[in-house]
């Protein structure tokens, strides 16, 4: 695979570890609401076999998914793992009986999802753990996150987590967890059409911390916009693969985990690095951003 095949590569800061900068985003796989199982595991299992197949060495998962499923899915497509493949996994959840989500912060809670990670996916440490915050559900919101990222850097020190990240945060957390472990990627929510972590993007870049934007895609409602559709007709593209080029032009540091549970997604996606956009084009995708900076 060349070297600039899926968008080129990224090392996490301060690793050995390297990743194509298109990876893939597990959460699809799980049932409807990312609760229980899919209709098909068969082709949830396809679809991660076609990923690696075709290069993918980058995927991100979390036990709170399904909870359980998704990570016992990757663990009967791809145990034993390819060397080179990175699992990055999240904790601070737990999934009620209904399917919520319920924040999983005390300590005992926080070394137990490292442990159901490992067995699930029959590992014995894990890659990279995201603490994510609970403290705003589907946006970063102020608060600290200083005791359950100890807890972590404690679970790292014992040798279960090679390297941590977090995940839905401000750029005050950000600077509070580097004070208390080294932080190797940030995994917030930012596309085309939402672009509050703009400076913070900027920020980590100049420290070489990956920006792993989730909802590249917008999400539970896929992104729509008539500028993206004019321009992808134009590229003879479709307007998935230009929201996901314009990734991984805005910055070096960005790594994409787009999600889906279809092949024919899948193949769509990882065509996306092919895409060059002029800066004509780029700044015609920059109107589709009225959401200024605001944290
Ligand atoms: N840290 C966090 O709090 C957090 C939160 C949410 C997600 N995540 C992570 O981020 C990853 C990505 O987020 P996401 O999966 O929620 O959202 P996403 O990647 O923005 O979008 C996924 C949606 O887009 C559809 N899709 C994917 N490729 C497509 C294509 N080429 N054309 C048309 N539709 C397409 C998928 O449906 P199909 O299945 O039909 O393709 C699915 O409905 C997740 O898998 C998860 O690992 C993290």
């Amino acid at each position: 695979m060349s070297e600039t095949a899926l968008g080129g590569r990224f090392q996490f800061p301060g690793t050995s570890l390297t990743v194509h900068r298109i990876g893939y985003g597990a959460m699809q796989l799980a049932g409807r609401g990312v609760f229980g199982p899919p209709q098909d595991v068969d082709a949830a299992v396809a679809v991660l076999r076609a990923a690696v197949a075709a290069g993918v060495d980058h995927i991100d998962t979390a036990d709170f998914y399904g909870p359980h499923i998704t990570n016992q899915i990757i663990r009967k497509a791809l145990h034993p793992y390819p060397d080179g493949l990175v699992v990055v996994t999240k904790i601070s959840a737990r999934r009620g009986a209904d399917g919520s989500w319920i924040p999983a912060l005390a300590p005992e809670e926080l070394t137990q999802a490292v442990h159901d990670n490992l067995r699930n996916l029959g590992l014995d440490v894990l890659d990279v753990v995201n603490f994510r915050s609970m403290h705003g559900i589907t946006e970063a919101v102020e608060g600290s996150i200083e005791a359950p990222l100890t807890v972590l850097a404690d679970l790292r020190r014992k040798g279960l987590v090679r390297h941590i990240g977090v995940s839905n945060v401000t750029p005050a957390q950000v600077e509070e967890a580097r004070r208390i472990a080294p932080i190797v990627c940030v995994q917030n929510c930012y596309n085309v059409a939402l672009r509050r972590d703009d400076a913070l993007i900027d920020d980590l870049a100049r420290q070489g911390i990956a920006y792993v934007p989730y909802f590249p895609l917008g999400g539970f409602t896929p992104l729509q916009s008539s500028i993206l559709s004019a321009v992808a007709s134009r590229l003879g593209s479709t307007p998935m693969q230009v929201a996901q080029a314009w990734l991984l032009h805005r910055s070096p540091n960005i790594l994409l985990i787009p999600g889906t549970s279809s092949l024919a997604h899948l193949r769509e996606n990882l065509a996306a690095g092919q895409l060059t956009l002029t800066p004509e084009v780029l700044t015609e995708l920059d109107a589709i951003t009225p959401i200024a900076a605001t944290h």
